[in-house]
C-alpha cells in the first residue's frame, strides 16, 4: 500500500520503517527541512535501537522516502497516517492539539475525491469525531473517514513492539476503513498478532487507558516497596508472588523512582482531566499521578538518609540520566528531579549517562558530567544508580568502590546484585529490598566514619568543580 506518514518524530518514523519492512511504500513527511535532508542520507535524528539500519534499508530498496511538503493526496494515496506530536497544552493537564488540526486542515487542501486518515498519536477521546468534522466543513465534495489506530512502542524496543505487537488497535466507524487498516497489518496478522477492531472513539480511550493503567500498576509496586522497607521485606518476593498469578502478570511490577518519559506522566493527566470534563472522577489515575510526583520527590531524601541527612558537600554520582534505558530521552526523567533535589540540599553532583544529556540548563551547568563512569565515581560518597543501562550493569563494582571516598551504592532500580556489591566492598540501599553491609571491609572503607569528617560548603560548582569536590577539611 501507499502511505503518507506526517511527522517524523519518534513514532512516524518507527512506524514508517517497520511498515517500509512490511513491504509498503512510505513516504514521511515533516516540516523541518534539515530533518528530512538527514533523513535522506540515511542519519536518524532520534536514538533508537535498530531504527538507524532500518531506515536504510528502507531507502535503499526504495520502499521508504522523505520529502518535507505534502504531496497531493490522489487516489494513489491508500491512507494519511498522523504521527505529529500531542504535547502537553499550556495548562500542563490536557494534550495540545493544534498540530493534530494543523494536519487536518492540510489534507482538507491536498486531497482529491477522497481520504482516509488514521491518527497514531495519542489523542483524547473525541479527537476523530473532531478532526472528520473538520476536514468535511472545509471540504464538503471529499468523502473523508479518519480512523484512530494507536501506537503501543516502548522506547528502546520500538521496532520490536512494532514488528511483533501484543495487538492492533484498529478503531473505524466505516467498514472501508476498517478493511484498509486490516489489509495494511495483514502482514503481522496472518504471523499471528491479533488486531482488535472497535469503534473509533474506543480505540482513543484504549491507549489511554493501557498507559494509565500500567502507571497504575507500577504506582502500586512502588508503594508496596515502601512498605517492605517499613517491614523488612524483599519486595522481589512479594512482586514474584503476585506476578505469577496470571490476572495480575510478572510484567511491570518492578519498583523505581517513578515512572517518567513523554507517555505516562502526559497521558496520565490528560486521561484525568478529560475525564474530569465529562464529570467523571478517575480517582485512581488522580492519586497515581499524585503519589508518582511525591515518589519522585522523595528520591532525594531516600539518598540524603542513606548519607547520615547532611548533604551539604557531598560529591554524589549519578549513573543514568535518561528516564529508562537504551533511550536518550530525559522528559520528565526521574533523574532531573532527583539531581535537583539533590542539588537544593547542597550536594555536589557528578553524572554519567551513554547517550542522554540534561535539558534543563539550570542543572546542566550546576553539574559535573562525565564519559566514564568510574571517573565519575572517583572520590564520591555515594554512587546513585538512576538508571539500569547494560553498561552500568556490568561495571567492575570492586574498581568503582576503590575509585570512590565511601562505597556506597543507592540503587533506585533493584537492578544490581546486592551481595555481590557487598562483596566488592559496597554498603548498598535499595527501594524495598533488605540494605547489605560490605563484606569484607575495605582499606578505602576503614579510612575515616563518614559522620566525622566535616566538608568545606561549596554554594556553586563552576571552574575546576572536580578539584572542590567534597574535600574533607
Ligand atoms: C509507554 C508504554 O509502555 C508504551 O506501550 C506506549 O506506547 C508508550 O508509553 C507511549 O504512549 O507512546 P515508554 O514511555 O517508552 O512506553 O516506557 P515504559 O517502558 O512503559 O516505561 C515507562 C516508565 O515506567 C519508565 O520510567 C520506566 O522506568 C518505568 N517502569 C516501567 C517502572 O518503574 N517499573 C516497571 O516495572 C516498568
Amino acid at each position: 500500500m501507499n502511505i503518507v506518514i506526517v511527522g517524523c518524530g519518534y513514532v512516524g518514523l518507527v512506524s514508517g520503517a517497520c511498515l517500509a519492512r512490511l513491504g509498503h511504500h512510505a513516504l514521511c513527511i515533516d516540516l523541518d527541512r534539515d530533518r528530512i535532508e538527514a533523513l535522506k542520507k540515511g542519519h536518524c535524528p532520534i536514538f533508537e535501537p535498530g531504527l538507524t539500519e532500518l531506515i536504510r534499508e528502507g531507502l535503499q530498496n526504495g520502499h521508504l522516502a522523505f520529502a518535507h511538503q505534502m504531496p497531493a493526496l490522489t487516489s494513489a494515496v491508500d491512507l494519511v497516517l498522523i504521527a505529529v506530536g500531542t504535547p502537553p497544552a499550556a495548562n500542563g493537564e490536557d494534550a495540545d492539539l493544534s498540530g493534530i488540526f494543523a494536519v487536518g486542515r492540510e489534507i482538507a487542501q491536498k486531497a482529491v475525491g477522497k481520504v482516509l486518515v488514521v491518527t497514531k498519536s495519542t489523542v483524547p477521546p473525541g479527537t476523530g469525531d473532531a478532526l472528520e468534522d473538520l476536514i468535511q466543513r472545509l471540504r464538503p465534495d471529499l468523502a473523508v473517514a479518519v480512523a484512530s489506530n494507536p501506537e503501543f512502542l516502548r522506547e528502546g524496543s520500538a521496532i520490536d513492539d512494532f514488528l511483533k505487537p501484543d495487538r492492533i488497535v484498529v478503531g473505524a466507524n466505516e467498514h472501508c476503513a476498517s478493511l484498509a487498516l486490516r489489509r495494511l497489518y495483514h502482514p503481522l496478522t496472518e504471523q499471528g498478532s491479533p488486531l482488535v477492531n472497535t469503534a473509533r472513539t474506543a480505540a482513543e480511550i484504549i491507549k489511554y487507558a493501557a498507559n494509565a493503567f500500567l502507571a497504575l500498576k507500577i504506582t502500586f509496586i512502588n508503594e508496596i516497596a515502601d512498605l517492605c522497607d517499613a517491614t523488612q521485606v524483599d519486595v522481589r518476593e512479594v512482586a514474584q508472588g503476585i506476578g505469577h498469578d496470571r490476572r495480575i502478570g510478572p510484567d511491570f511490577l518492578r519498583p523505581g523512582p517513578g515512572y517518567g518519559g513523554s507517555c505516562f506522566p502526559k497521558d496520565t493527566r490528560a486521561l484525568a482531566s478529560t475525564a474530569r470534563k465529562y464529570g467523571v472522577a478517575l480517582s485512581l489515575v488522580e492519586e497515581a499521578i499524585a503519589s508518582n510526583e511525591r515518589r519522585k520527590k522523595a528520591m532525594g531524601a531516600k539518598v540524603a538518609s542513606a548519607l547520615g541527612g547532611d548533604l551539604r558537600g557531598r560529591h554524589i554520582a549519578v549513573l543514568g540520566l535518561s528516564f529508562k534505558p537504551d533511550t536518550s530521552d530525559t522528559r520528565d526523567s526521574p533523574a532531573t528531579a532527583l539531581i535537583a533535589s539533590l542539588l537544593s540540599q547542597g550536594a555536589l553532583i557528578s553524572a554519567c549517562d551513554p547517550e542522554a544529556r540534561l535539558e534543563e540548563p539550570e542543572l546542566t551547568s550546576a553539574i559535573e558530567r562525565e564519559k566514564d563512569p568510574y571517573q565519575c565515581a572517583k572520590n564520591a560518597d555515594c554512587v546513585v544508580l538512576a538508571t539500569e543501562w547494560k553498561s552500568f550493569l556490568k561495571l567492575d563494582f570492586a574498581r568503582l568502590a576503590a575509585a570512590m571516598r565511601t562505597p556506597l551504592m543507592v540503587d533506585l532500580r533493584n537492578a544490581l546484585d546486592h551481595a555481590k556489591l557487598a562483596r566488592c566492598g559496597f554498603r548498598t540501599v535499595g527501594l524495598g529490598i533488605p540494605p547489605h553491609r560490605p563484606v569484607t571491609l575495605r582499606a578505602t572503607t576503614l579510612r575515616r566514619p563518614v559522620a566525622q569528617v566535616a566538608f568545606a560548603p561549596v554554594s556553586v560548582l563552576n571552574g575546576s568543580k572536580r578539584q572542590q569536590l567534597a574535600q574533607p577539611q
